[in-house]
């Protein structure tokens, strides 16, 4: 169990009966023992019984994560058929959930397991994947057995926050939208958005409802996606809010606006039916993984903005592209977007980050030195950034978010 499972998890499952794995077929369950009377127990079995190779897995990659989630789900090698995973169940074999797995699970043991089941955990059901070495997926992560491993344990490395795999349904999923290979883009009612939301749901376990109305970026959140049922109950008009966790929510008003002055009151609707706030709505186009850009129009700048997730351990966040071009003379006087706002807003630890209420951390990338300004308004504190335009008219930036 030393070299299976990794410390801080060996004193969860026997402390806390946290990271402990239902086997189903299993009638006994195991006990909980206070920390006082066993932690010396389990100081001795991390001493004894040690990792049997180099711990430190591989390094994370958003692509290899990508590739993991094939690999697990039934366009792979179908670890589903007998694993749940991302809240949902196996298809068949009810075996061990595969999301606290990397919790769990020190690397050698993992990839040990991988390699060879039945020498690993003896006696095991689990069967082996790549036989003599031999390779089915040949064009998923470097086509090399080390490289699928990896990338199965990237994509296990996601944990709670893992995008389930292809072939599963969430439980109790009914008209739940669940996006596997491509977004899906929904346009609905929406709790807190309005009657004319343009929601995403991407692979990747992020999901972003535009408000079309007032034109902006509304809000962000993680996990499950959205519920279609409410267009379909009573007179149809349930307008439900997000499915997932973790929901953020953007600043009220639009992202960018044109203020007479810095300090100027940034803009926001004044009602339910104030539209068009953050310019006119022009409509999205797909790029080509089917991905929208959402396009609007500030007096004579055109937007582009592009929500997309980006892939960490541990977790999904945001990034925001944004992408203007004033035609004819860049408006005057200034050009702002609000990057962030809060009760608090403090610099990062690294150049062009900042820490939202403690909570929340914006990243700012730009091709130039852009320089945002905190400031004080309507009772809230709020990153600005002044938009440069280049000679040709051009402003191209991105903000990461995560929380
Ligand atoms: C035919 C069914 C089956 C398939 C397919 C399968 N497994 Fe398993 N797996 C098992 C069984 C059975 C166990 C042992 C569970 C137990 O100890 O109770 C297991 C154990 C594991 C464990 C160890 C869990 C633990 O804590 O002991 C991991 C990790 C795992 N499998 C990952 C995978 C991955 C990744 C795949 C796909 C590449 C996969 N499995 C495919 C049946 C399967």
């Amino acid at each position: 169990m030393g070299a299976r499972l990794k410390p801080a998890a060996i004193e969860q499952i026997v402390t806390a009966g946290n990271l402990h794995v239902r086997r189903h077929h299993m009638a006994t369950r195991m006990p909980q023992f206070p920390k006082d009377r066993v932690a010396g127990l389990i100081d001795a079995i991390v001493k004894a019984d040690g990792p049997t190779g180099e711990e430190k897995g591989p390094a994370f990659t958003e692509g290899a994560a990508r590739d993991g989630r094939l690999l697990v789900g039934t366009k792979g090698m179908g670890c589903v058929n007998c694993h749940g995973a991302a809240g949902a169940k196996s298809l068949g074999m009810p075996s061990v959930d595969l999301t606290v797995q990397y919790e769990r699970l020190r690397w050698p043991w993992f990839r040990q397991l991988m390699l060879d089941p039945a020498k690993a955990n003896p006696g095991t059901r689990m069967p082996g994947f790549w036989t003599d070495g031999n390779i089915i997926y040949k064009d998923v992560a470097g086509g090399t057995v080390e490289g699928q491993i990896a990338a199965i344990w990237a994509y296990l490395s996601l944990g709670r926050s893992m995008a389930p795999p292809a072939g599963v349904r969430p439980e109790g999923a009914g008209m739940e939208l669940i996006a596997i290979d491509d977004p899906i883009i929904h346009r609905t009612f929406m709790a807190e958005v309005g009657p004319r939301a343009i929601t995403v749901g991407f692979p990747d376990n992020l999901n972003i409802a535009f408000d079309a109305n007032t034109v902006r970026l509304a809000k962000a959140w993680r996990g499950r996606f959205f519920d279609a049922k409410g267009m379909w109950e009573g007179r149809g008009g349930t307008a439900n809010g997000p499915l997932g966790t973790d929901v953020i929510n953007m600043p009220p008003g639009p992202a960018i606006a044109v203020l007479d002055s810095p300090d100027a009151p940034w803009p926001r609707a004044k009602d339910r039916n104030d539209r068009n706030v953050g310019g006119a709505f022009r409509g999205y186009r797909l790029d080509k993984k089917q991905q929208p850009i959402f396009m609007y129009r500030l007096g004579t700048v055109e937007v582009e903005e592009q929500p997309l997730p980006v892939l960490k351990e541990n977790g999904v966040g945001l990034a925001r592209r944004f992408a203007l071009s004033a035609k004819g003379e860049p408006p005057s006087p200034g050009l702002y977007c609000l990057l962030a706002a809060g009760a608090k807003i403090e610099r990062g630890s690294a150049a062009g980050e900042w820490r939202v209420d403690d909570k929340v951390t914006v990243r700012l990338k730009a091709p130039d030195d852009p320089k945002p300004v905190v400031r004080e308004k309507d009772g809230t504190k709020q990153l600005v950034l002044p938009v440069n335009f280049d000679p040709e008219g051009k402003a191209t930036f991105a903000v990461e978010t995560s929380w």
